[in-house]
This record gives C-alpha cells, sequence and structure tokens, in this order.
C-alpha cells in the first residue's frame, strides 16, 4: 500500500508568530479531525523550522519538510543549509526540483541529482518535483520533459535508494494561478510517471512510490483529484497558509 502525503510549501510566506499560529492550528485539527493514515507535512522557511520542533503532538501523523536543501553536507556556502542540518532539527522530507528553484535559483537536472544524493545519504526523505511549463504543454513536448526530468535526476539512484523517493508532479502553469490540471489530465501524467518508473525499475517499485499532485490545489478540488488511481496525495502552496484549508484538503482522504 502507497503512503497518502499531503505536504504544504509556505514557500517564502509568513513572519515567525503567524508561522507558529497557524502551525498550531494544523496541528490541534489534525488531532481532532483527521482520521485516515495520511501523512501530513508543512515545510516551513528554513529559519522558522526549529521554532516548530518541539509542537509536534506525539502520535499524530504530521511531519516537518524544508523546501530545498545544499547538495554538500558542509562547507564555505555562504548562506546555505545541509541535509544534515535539517534532520538535527527533526526534519523528515525535503522538497527538490521545484519549479521556482528550477527557474529563478537556475538549478539543473544534474544538480538536483546531487541535492537527492545528499537528502538520501542523510536520512531525509526527498520530495522530488516534475512538471512542464505552459508551452511544454501547448506543444506537446510534456511527456518528453517529464521523463527527461526523472530519468537525468533520479535514475542513477539504486532501486533501494528510489524506493525512498516521493515525487510531486506541478504543472508550472497551474501554480499560484488558479488553473488546476483536471483530474484526468494529473492521471494522465502520474500514470505515466509510474510506467517510466516500472520500466526503469520494476512494476513492484513504480506501485509503491507515493506521487503526489501540485498546483492550485484546494479544498474543493482535492477529493476528485486524490481519487485518481494514480495520485496519492497533494503538494500545497497556496491552501497550505490557511490551516483550515490546508486540514479540509488532508481530510480529502478521510
Ligand atoms: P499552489 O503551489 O498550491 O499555490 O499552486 C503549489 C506549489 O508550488 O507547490
Amino acid at each position: 500500500m502507497r503512503k497518502n502525503i499531503v505536504a504544504g510549501n509556505w514557500k517564502m510566506n509568513l513572519d515567525l508568530n503567524t508561522g507558529i499560529q497557524i502551525f498550531n492550528e494544523i496541528n490541534t485539527l489534525i488531532t481532532e479531525e483527521v482520521n485516515g493514515n495520511q501523512e501530513a507535512v508543512v515545510c516551513p522557511p528554513f529559519i522558522h523550522i526549529s521554532a516548530f520542533t518541539d509542537a509536534i503532538k506525539p502520535g499524530i501523523k504530521l511531519s516537518l519538510g524544508a523546501q530545498n536543501c545544499h547538495q554538500a553536507d558542509a562547507g564555505a556556502f555562504t548562506g546555505e543549509i545541509s541535509a544534515s542540518m535539517l534532520v538535527s532539527c527533526g526534519v523528515k522530507y525535503v522538497i527538490i526540483g521545484h519549479s521556482e528553484r528550477r527557474q529563478y535559483f537556475n538549478e539543473t537536472d544534474a544538480l538536483l541529482a546531487k541535492k537527492l544524493d545528499a537528502a538520501l545519504k542523510n536520512g531525509l526523505t526527498p520530495i522530488f518535483c516534475v512538471g512542464e511549463t505552459l508551452e511544454q504543454r501547448n506543444s506537446g513536448i510534456y511527456f518528453d520533459i517529464i521523463r527527461e526530468q526523472i530519468s537525468s535526476a533520479a535514475f542513477h539512484l539504486p532501486s533501494a535508494d528510489f524506493s525512498k523517493l516521493v515525487l510531486a508532479y506541478e504543472p508550472v502553469w497551474a501554480i499560484g494561478t488558479g488553473l488546476t490540471a483536471s483530474p484526468e489530465q494529473a492521471q494522465e501524467i502520474h500514470g505515466f510517471i509510474r510506467k517510466q518508473i516500472a520500466d526503469k525499475y520494476d512494476q513492484n517499485l513504480a506501485d509503491s512510490i507515493s506521487i503526489l499532485y501540485g498546483g492550485s490545489c484546494n479544498p474543493k478540488n482535492a477529493s476528485e483529484l486524490f481519487s485518481q488511481p494514480d495520485i496519492d496525495g497533494g503538494l500545497i502552496g497556496g491552501a497550505s497558509l490557511k490551516a483550515r484549508d490546508f486540514v479540509d484538503i488532508i481530510k480529502a482522504f478521510n
């Protein structure tokens, strides 16, 4: 059985006090209302992460994630944060290859391959993001783009390591735009991603990998998206900044 996961990517939003307030609200609502086996993850800005470590109530399925990590373990990389530092702050998940990192920070597939290695070596679960731009979708090359993103950054991994990844399909044209991929469009890509994994590794491994959908996911569209056979949860941006909306998305699995 694959894990159902809903991860909130707070990006560069919220001051510390507001973040703590929203985090505590999420924590309480999950305790009171979430009764399935789905796992929830909150990915705050680096600087706030340790403020949340002790706030997670024991026994509930809420984990901390980070939005990025450096590929080296330590060293002279001013302003950067390593995977081992994240682990020391109680972080379990790390988003790797978000389209905003690819676009604004020039992160290439070759760099992302190193970041995946660093995360895995330190025991973090990467949430590895792939997705096409609007131009790539309109020109019909989106399957090639997604195949290339996965194979260049992750297919060097031996199966034992690849099996530890969570993948996220995030069409760039749907991120923060209010445009959501239809459940059928998302399912088509999720099924395609799973087939690439089966072809490279094997069907059992492909069937065990959680593949999340991200891009304007909200409490209204989450149930239909999550009911698709190859969609195992969501990577949520804007809607994760409101505790009620985020927990309602998590409850789409209840
Ligand atoms: P969005 O962002 O939900 O605000 O579209 C998703 C993401 O960037 O992970």
